[in-house]
């Protein structure tokens, strides 16, 4: 089975979102946990951006043992040499360099022809190399980065000293199909591509981020960038979780799996939300509350029967007690009468039928009926009789 090496940028990336702001300790803490998470490489931020950056870079880069830290570069030698400063302690460094490549940052952001692009994105590679064994190049907005033109600047990374390319589609502009097509273009045609590991990172702004990062693994991608609970820059980055139960879930289609503890997801998950104030949202897929929920009637019997019938993966693998059978007015007998053995509530069938009846009126009127409601219209029930 192919490994697919799992990036974080949760503490890069993800604290770009609006209104995240972690300090130094809640870095370190979320590092630690993506470390028992078994991430491969955790980029823990931006040097250059500011004092408390490049401090919460090295707490991170001196308190990780088990994966490689890694600090985000423009392609200038001051951030360069803030880079490096940010992972001394770090038992493996890797420097991250981007430089834009789309006609559209070409013209309007970085006012350069593309000659100067090659040459300052070479010229800052070399310059990282008297620091870094390990360099990742990013071609900024590759996804809308003429296709000719992005084999070129890969194959100078390469020529270099790049060890990963990474493409990112910066504005989740893509679908699959073009996604996939940059990753099968670039090794069908770039010369010593072979040498080095290819690497996505996509954004969610039409909802496609972890459709794009699974066709960049059907394409030959060896890295997929992301985040927990996919917290980012406007709608977000891939959400690490949904790609690696994906390729759990699906190893007959994908060949090919990450080496997470799948075990930590939640709780890595949960301790992200926390510190973020990022909510997840109900329905958000692996990790939301409702993620390994059940309410209807059919789907509550099917999963009393046999959980495979609603469940494609068990709450378990992710570290979650047990699935949920919420009671509400979709729900059906068979999960009340379990409900109420749950309860410890051992009742006849006539009693029992007269309490579901009076549930039934209650759902109606109520979103989620509690257990304490329930417990309500037992006491209720068993004083009228
Ligand atoms: O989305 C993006 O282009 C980035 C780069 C810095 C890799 O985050
Ligand atoms: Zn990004």
């Amino acid at each position: 089975m192919r490994k697919i090496y799992i990036f974080d940028t949760t503490l890069r990336d993800g604290e770009q979102s609006p209104g995240v702001n972690l300090n130094m300790q809640e870095k370190v803490e979320i590092a630690l946990q993506l470390e028992k998470l078994g991430v491969d490489r955790i980029e823990a931020g931006f040097p250059a951006a500011s004092p408390g950056d490049l401090a919460g870079v090295n707490a991170v880069a001196r308190a990780v043992k088990n994966a490689s830290i890694i600090g985000l570069a423009r392609s200038r030698e001051q951030d360069i040499d803030a880079v490096h400063e940010a992972l001394k302690g770090a038992q493996d460094p890797c420097i991250h360099l981007f430089l834009a490549t789309s006609p559209i940052h070409r013209k309007h952001k970085l006012r350069m022809e593309k000659e100067q692009v090659l040459a300052t994105a070479e010229a800052a590679i070399r310059y990282a190399k008297k620091y870094f064994d390990k360099i990742e190049f990013s071609p900024e907005d590759a996804g809308r980065t003429e296709l000719d033109f992005l084999c070129e600047v890969t194959a100078m990374a390469i020529r270099a000293g790049a060890t990963v390319v990474n493409i990112p589609d910066t504005v989740g502009y893509l679908n699959p199909s073009e996604f996939g097509n940059i990753f099968k273009t670039l090794k069908e045609n770039v010369v010593g591509i072979e040498k080095i590991q290819l690497s996505a990172h996509c954004h969610d702004d039409l909802g496609m981020a972890t459709a794009n990062a699974l066709a960049a693994v059907l394409n030959g991608a060896d890295q997929i960038e992301g985040t927990i609970n996919g917290i980012g820059e406007r709608a977000g980055n891939t959400s690490l979780e949904e790609v690696v139960m994906a390729l759990e879930t699906r190893q007959d289609f994908f060949q090919a799996k990450s080496s997470l503890v799948l075990g930590e997801i939640a709780r890595t998950s949960r301790l992200v939300s926390k510190l973020t104030g990022m909510v997840v949202p109900g329905n958000k897929a692996i990790v939301g509350a409702n993620a390994f929920a059940h309410e209807s009637g059919i789907h509550q019997d099917g999963m009393l029967k046999e959980k495979t019938t609603y469940e494609i993966m068990s709450p378990e693998t992710i570290g979650l007690k047990d699935s949920k059978l919420v009671l509400g007015k979709h729900s059906g007998r068979h999960a009340f009468r379990e409900k109420l053995v749950d309860m410890g509530y051992d009742m006849n069938d006539e009693l029992l039928n007269a309490t579901f009846a009076k549930f039934k009126d209650l759902a109606d009127k109520k979103k989620n009926v509690t257990d304490e409601d329930i417990r309500a219209l037992i006491e209720e029930k068993l004083i009228e009789t």
